[in-house]
């Protein structure tokens, strides 16, 4: 009996033994890791797969021409006149944030005052475009009063003009670009910059809401323009409006005296720029041959100050701390 519990034990110790030696070497042991490992190596290829295509679709469109980088588009240079009233700062926002949606854009804003303004140098600072600021004050004589009617002296001339000059004296023929005049009370499409882009020379097309009529338009026949829709002195050389049109930096530089006149009788200021630069059938009709309005002569109200008028006659006119 002694001998027989004697060996229950020795057996129960080495049994014990073995188990706990067992373990131990179990601890050390890579585990059955092959099923894990292969789903990764699978995830891998699948990833290097996905690479390989993505690299030839970028191969492919760029081959095609079809992303071209925005720096390989032309420029389009955006000449903005602009004058200080009350609703100034309200339509310059509005145009500014037309022309951030546009690629490759430079906008050249032209103040027609003695100095910069803080208004506009502020506005023009925040407004995350590329930009070059100029002024220069339309002469006395020239210059329309608020309660001259609109159209007995044309705005702006001393302003596009300076802007040409500024393009003259900073870029070079080398230089690709579109030059287009925007005034700032405009609408416009951004189809409309798509339209430009491609200009050759000069190219043209319908403004809406403009001379009396729903539209004006460049009268086109087999892919040439071959006269005017235009109700008001439709024997001018040029019957269009200033949105209508958009010429090359290149024309613009090679033609250095082509400006508009101050002179220029009214309805003529786009005529007495485009007459030295091109003939009516050089001109390239874009928006589908001249069928689609792509930008809008729209005039913003002047706004009627009575309320503050009389305030002000009390001492109690509005903050003129805070910019509107
Ligand atoms: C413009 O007209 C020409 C000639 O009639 C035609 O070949 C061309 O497809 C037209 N373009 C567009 C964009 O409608």
């Amino acid at each position: 009996m002694k001998v027989k519990l004697k060996n229950v034990f020795v057996i129960y110790f080495l049994v014990s033994v073995i188990g706990l030696m067992y373990a131990l070497l179990q601890l050390g042991q890579p585990c059955d890791c092959t099923q894990h490992l292969k789903s990764t190596s699978d995830l891998i290829h699948a990833k290097d797969k996905k690479l390989v295509q993505l690299q030839n679709e970028v191969k492919r469109l760029q081959a095609r021409g079809k992303a071209p980088e925005p720096q390989m588009l032309p420029v389009i240079y955006v000449i903005t006149p602009t004058y200080a009233r009350l609703v100034q700062k309200a339509e310059l926002v509005r145009l500014s944030q037309t022309l951030l949606h546009v690629k490759n854009l430079h906008w050249i804003v032209v103040e027609d005052s003695a100095t910069k303004t803080q208004l506009v140098s502020e506005l023009l600072a925040q407004s995350g475009l590329r930009f070059t600021h100029l002024h220069v004050e339309t002469p006395k004589e020239h210059k329309r009063k608020e309660s001259d009617p609109n159209w007995l002296k044309p705005r702006g001339v001393e302003q596009r003009n300076l802007a040409l000059q500024w393009l003259r004296e900073n870029r070079q023929l080398s230089d690709g670009g579109v030059v287009y005049f925007a005034d700032d009370d405009n609408t416009y499409s951004l189809h409309l910059f798509d339209e430009i882009r491609s200009t050759k020379r000069v190219s043209v097309w319908p403004v809406g809401l403009v001379g009396g009529l729903r539209f004006e338009r460049p009268l086109v026949e087999h892919g040439k323009v071959i006269g005017f829709y235009t109700a008001w002195k439709p024997n001018r050389p040029f019957p269009m409006d200033m949105a209508g049109f958009a010429v090359t930096l290149q024309l613009l530089l090679a033609n250095r005296e082509a400006r508009f006149d101050l002179q220029a009788e009214r309805g003529y200021l786009e005529s007495s720029l485009l007459q030295s630069l091109v003939s009516i059938e050089e001109l390239e009709p874009k928006a589908e041959n001249c069928t689609k309005v792509m930008v809008w002569h729209t005039r913003t109200e002047k706004p009627k100050m009575k309320q503050e008028e009389q305030l002000q006659k009390q001492g109690l006119g509005s903050d003129p701390s805070i910019e509107v």
